[in-house]
């Protein structure tokens, strides 16, 4: 997926990436606290800073292997639209703050948390050939 390029001066939103499988995304540790800008969708973000969350369709709300939980800060992010919450309840393990990463626009400044799901899998890899 193409990341966008961003002025580095329009970084000022701290998210924070929390992790229970740090390895699978590329993260040192189980936490990781990263820059962000408003515009940037939290898909984005992540793998702009080598974070490899899951993203099997490059982010066209069009599989469920994004889904993160938003912990905090759920209302600095552009509301869901339809099809992501008719998509997100594909991805196992939902929840009430359950979201598609790549459909997450950052809209006003605050404070991010997330956490990635260690069971973050590709939903279309596992159709029965
Ligand atoms: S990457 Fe497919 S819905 Fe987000």
């Amino acid at each position: 997926m193409h990341v966008r390029p961003v002025d580095p001066t329009t970084l000022t939103i701290p998210v924070t990436f929390l992790s229970d499988d740090p390895d699978s995304l590329g993260m040192e540790g189980p936490e990781r606290v990263v820059m962000a800008a408003k515009g940037q969708n939290l898909l984005e973000v992540a793998l702009g800073n080598e974070i490899n969350v899951e993203h099997a369709c490059g982010g066209v709300c069009a599989c469920s292997t994004c889904h993160i939980y938003v912990q905090e800060g759920m209302s600095l992010l552009s509301e869901p639209t339809e099809p992501e919450e008719d998509r997100v309840e594909e991805a196992p393990g939902l929840a009430r703050n359950s979201r598609l990463s790549c459909q997450c626009e950052i809209l006003c400044e605050g404070k991010i948390l997330v956490r990635v799901p260690a069971w973050n899998r590709n939903a279309v890899k596992e159709v029965p050939h």
